[in-house]
Order: structure tokens, then C-alpha cells, then sequence
């Protein structure tokens, strides 16, 4: 079986792609247009890891290019799309809405679009815990209404109710993954953990820390929420048009995290703290209980571990 994975150099797409290679007889088609939003050379580093996989190839691709996307489906078999192609970042979304409108919007529609022409009637697609905005009702579960409170969690919702019209119309499978904060190793340098690192051995790194610190994220190790995906690309059980939190339900301050980490790297780089940021949310905090229903029960890695494993991939990945 062949599957598309785009965004196949960001974070999750690499690591996804890299644990289905390891564990799946799966052929993996990768692709993604390697945009600068962050560091091309990690995201060269990561196609760099996946091509050491003979079931792997990649291409240069950027799906609002309806044409050359249509090209590639044309030319090969492909059985289920996962697509974690996307504009992310929260506060980016502020300053360059139109990126979240062309790339996440536009385009996950042609992605829609082309698997209806060419008959692929399974794709498992990226939303985002931000959907959910400023609720105060936890843990967040997919039942409850969303309200989205930026343009990249509206892109996401949006997202969420197109794959509903595709799924009803067009008998397209959609499954709908809403990631709460991902980490672990190769993780994003935009993201709150890699940039606190990148301060902790860099000395001249300022660290802004937002809301005084007093933000509560449902951090998520990276490999969890990998095996979680494959349960859901490998079940048999009616999923369609379904709707799922990916998370680990055990919401953490980011005042903790940075103690925790400070006794990894023994370091204790300068904070220099400041209110909550506008595009942001205070709380995030997830049931999992929809997703262990169907997949079954899920083994979380402990945070301690998951923080140890990052510090060290950091450590030398950036070969400090
Ligand atoms: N990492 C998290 O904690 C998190 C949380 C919630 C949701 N998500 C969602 O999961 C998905 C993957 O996130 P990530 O953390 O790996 O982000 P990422 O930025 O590392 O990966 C996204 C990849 O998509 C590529 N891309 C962007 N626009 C593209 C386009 N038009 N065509 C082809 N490729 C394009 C980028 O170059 C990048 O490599 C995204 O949809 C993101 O919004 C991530």
C-alpha cells in the first residue's frame, strides 16, 4: 500500500513518515514546498533522514499547486492521504493571515478536490487543539462548541467543516486530528520547548516568557501521538467523518516544564517575563477518551522521559 504524506519535512509529517517506515511495510510518498516560516536546513536534515528508507521518495511539491499536484496523484497508486501540510504558528498568524488562508484553506480544498477525482477514499488531516479557543470547560472534548479566537485555529476549524461536506458528499473517509502541543525530538523551533532550549545554551538567546508563565499546555510526546495516527490509519472501524483530540490529558504548566528542564541541561537562562500574548490561550487540556475508545488503550510516554529524549536530541542535533 502507498501512502501521501504532505508536509512531510515539517515536525509531525517526519516524524509520522519515520515511525511508519520503521514499523509498517507502508510505501511513503512525502511531499512538501520547504518554505522558510523556520530553518530549511532542519527540514532538509529531516528528507535527509527519510530518504536513508528505500520505501520512501519525496518530492517538492506545494499543494495550492492544483496542477502539479494533480500530475503527481495522476501518475501513482495511492491509497490514503495524511495531510499535516500547513501554515502553523499562532501568533505568526497575526502578522501573515493570508499565508493560513492560502496554504491551510485553499490548500487542504485542493487536497479535497484531487482525492475525489482520483478516487483515494481516505484522508486522515491535521486541526489543532486551538480550535477550541478560551473554553473553560475541561478537559476539551470533541462534543463541546469551538470557538476559535485566531486565524489559524479558524483555518482549522474551516478545515474541520469541509471535510464534513466531502465525507457526506463525496463518500471520501475524513478523519480530523486535533494535536495539542507536540514535542519531542526534531520538534519546531518556533515552538515554546526548542526555543527554550535554544536560551538555555545559547547565552545570548533572550527568553520571552508569556503570561508570566503561567500558560497550562497538554503537552504531547511526539511518538504518541505517531502510534496514535497509525491506529487510526490501520483501523477497521467505522471512523469516518470523525472528529479526534490527540492528546496525553495531562496539561502541565509551563512553569514546571522549565524547572524540569533546567535539571536536564543544568542551565538557567534569564527570563524575561511579560503578559499574555494576544493570538494565544491560557489553557489547553484535552480528553483522550474518544480516541482510546476506539484505538484502544494508549501507553503515554512520561514527561520526564519525553524531556530527557528531547534535551538530548537537541543537544546533538545542534552538536552542542
Ligand atoms: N506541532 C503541534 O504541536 C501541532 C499542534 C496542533 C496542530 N498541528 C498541525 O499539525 C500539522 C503539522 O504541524 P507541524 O508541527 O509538523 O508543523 P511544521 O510547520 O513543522 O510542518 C508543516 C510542513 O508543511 C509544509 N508546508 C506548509 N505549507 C505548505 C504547502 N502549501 N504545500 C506543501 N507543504 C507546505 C512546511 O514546509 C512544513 O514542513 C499542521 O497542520 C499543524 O497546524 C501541529
Amino acid at each position: 500500500m502507498q501512502i501521501l504524506i504532505t508536509g512531510a519535512a515539517g515536525f509531525i509529517g517526519f516524524n509520522l513518515s519515520k515511525y511508519l517506515l520503521e514499523n509498517s511495510k507502508l510505501k511513503v510518498l512525502g511531499v512538501d514546498n520547504l518554505n522558510n516560516y523556520y530553518s530549511r536546513t532542519l527540514k532538509l536534515d529531516r528528507i535527509k533522514e527519510l530518504k536513508k528508507f528505500k520505501n520512501f521518495k519525496f518530492e517538492k511539491i506545494d499543494i495550492t499547486n492544483k496542477k502539479r499536484l494533480n500530475n503527481f496523484l495522476g501518475n501513482r497508486k495511492i491509497s490514503v492521504i495524511i495531510n499535516l501540510a500547513a501554515q502553523a504558528g499562532v501568533r505568526y498568524s497575526l502578522l501573515k493571515p493570508t499565508e493560513f488562508v492560502e496554504n491551510n484553506i485553499l490548500g487542504f480544498y485542493n487536497i479535497l478536490n484531487l482525492a475525489k477525482k482520483h478516487n483515494i477514499k481516505k484522508i486522515l488531516y491535521a486541526s489543532s487543539s486551538s480550535v477550541y479557543g478560551d473554553s473553560n470547560s475541561f478537559p476539551l472534548n470533541e462534543k463541546q462548541n469551538i470557538k476559535p479566537k485566531n486565524i489559524y485555529a479558524l483555518s482549522k476549524k474551516i478545515n474541520e467543516e469541509m471535510a464534513h461536506v466531502f465525507s457526506s458528499q463525496f463518500k471520501i473517509s475524513l478523519i480530523g486530528l486535533r494535536f495539542f502541543t507536540v514535542y519531542g525530538e526534531w520538534g519546531r523551533p518556533d515552538m515554546f520547548m526548542m526555543k527554550y532550549l535554544n536560551s538555555s545554551y545559547n547565552k545570548s538567546k533572550k527568553f520571552y516568557l508569556n503570561n508570566y508563565g503561567n500558560h497550562t499546555r497538554d503537552f504531547t510526546y511526539i511518538k504518541d501521538a505517531c502510534k496514535i495516527v497509525t491506529k487510526l490509519l490501520f483501523s477497521k472501524k467505522n471512523i469516518n467523518n470523525q472528529i479526534f483530540n490527540i492528546c496525553s490529558d495531562k496539561p502541565i504548566n509551563l512553569s514546571k516544564i522549565i524547572n524540569k528542564i533546567n535539571k536536564l541541561t543544568n542551565r538557567n537562562p534569564r527570563l524575561f517575563k511579560r503578559s499574555l500574548q494576544k493570538a494565544d490561550v491560557i489553557k489547553t487540556h484535552g480528553s483522550n477518551k474518544k480516541i482510546i475508545k476506539k484505538i484502544g488503550k494508549v501507553k503515554f510516554t512520561d514527561i520526564e522521559i519525553g524531556l530527557k529524549r528531547t534535551v538530548k536530541w537537541f543537544v546533538k542535533y545542534y552538536k552542542i
